[in-house]
């Protein structure tokens, strides 16, 4: 029998494991189409705040000599409310809302404009590391992230995802504040500070100076964080980080995710990079006699 490349993240189902990680392609339901029908899982949007954010001044992005990209968009985004009315009643495309706030209030209200919508799920940006007030400064406070998540968790039926990354405090006291709180899934990681300077100019480049690294030099630092949380909690993780081929996928996959996310690697392979990995994961899967995703979950962790 051909084995299966579906999953589930708690009673999240998806076809295909791999999707777009959030920021990556912003919002544009072509463009969520176009990806969807060429291999990806879900889509996961930009993150919505509760207004619209403009963002910081170029430079925001560049290439990192010796692999990865460095952002500081800023979260521009035109907020929520417009969002939702872009989405088409009758869209087939599995969408995860990515969510960004400061309180439980602009959480609660984001998620009240998607009443009528079609949502996969919310996942909540805890974890950006360049924007003040929110992302990792909420992430790195286990009474905020309590309050948010209960909040969020009593605005909706749709599973809800908490996306971490690496602060100031212990990240893994984010995860359980939001799993105690009640959270269906944790995705992991988003990029991790850092900066460049331009040694001609003599400044940092990003006009933020710091931003966050993502492609394949963060890959291990990822690996890391969900092996580790899958090792402590009993919890559906997404694996994001670095991820660009199959052997990449399955590692996620041997450390403990049961689907993983997409976001530099679009940038060098854009269309082809789903299929190519659903190819090669099903190859795999047949080789080893596997024939679901899930029999691989966490294999790693018995070693
Ligand atoms: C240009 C850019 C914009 C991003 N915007 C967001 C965002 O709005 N919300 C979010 O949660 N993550 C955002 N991210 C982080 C990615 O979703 C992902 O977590 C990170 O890039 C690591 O994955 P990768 O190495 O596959 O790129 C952004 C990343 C990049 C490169």
């Amino acid at each position: 029998m051909e084995p299966s490349l579906a999953t589930s993240i708690g009673k999240m189902q998806l076809d295909k494991p791999a999707m777009l990680a959030s920021g990556i392609l912003g919002i544009s339901l072509d463009v969520f189409n176009r990806l969807y029908r060429s291999g990806a899982g879900a889509v996961v949007t930009k993150s919505l705040s509760s207004e619209p954010w403009e963002g910081y001044p170029n430079p925001t992005i560049f290439s990192v000599n010796g692999g990865g990209w460095m952002n500081a968009v800023g979260l521009s985004n035109p907020g929520a409310s417009n969002f939702a009315k872009m989405i088409e009643p009758n869209q087939d495309v599995p969408i995860i809302v990515s969510l960004v706030g400061s309180i439980p209030k602009d959480f609660e209200m984001m998620i009240n404009e998607f009443k009528n919508c079609n949502v996969t799920a919310f996942e909540l940006n805890l974890s950006c590391p360049h924007v003040a007030k929110v992302g990792l400064e909420v992430g790195d406070d286990p009474e905020l992230v309590k309050k948010i998540v209960t909040t969020v968790k009593n605005s909706t039926t749709a599973p809800v995802i908490a996306k971490v990354g690496l602060g100031t405090t212990n990240y893994l006291n984010t995860v359980k504040t939001a799993i105690d709180s009640g959270i269906d899934a944790i995705t992991a990681i988003n990029t991790v500070r850092a900066m460049a300077i331009d040694v001609e100019t003599q400044r940092p480049i990003l006009s933020n100076k710091y931003g966050g690294l993502s492609g394949t030099p963060i890959k291990p630092i990822a690996l890391r964080c969900v092996y580790e949380i899958s090792s402590k909690y009993d919890i559906p993780i997404i694996g994001c980080g670095g991820i660009s081929t199959w052997e990449d996928a399955i590692e996620f996959f041997l450390a403990g995710a049961s689907a993983i996310q997409l976001g530099s690697a679009i940038g060098d392979n854009w269309i082809n990079v789903f299929d190519d990995i659903n190819k090669g994961v099903l190859q795999y899967m047949k080789q080893k006699n596997y024939s679901t995703i899930q029999e691989m979950v966490g294999l790693a962790k018995k070693f």
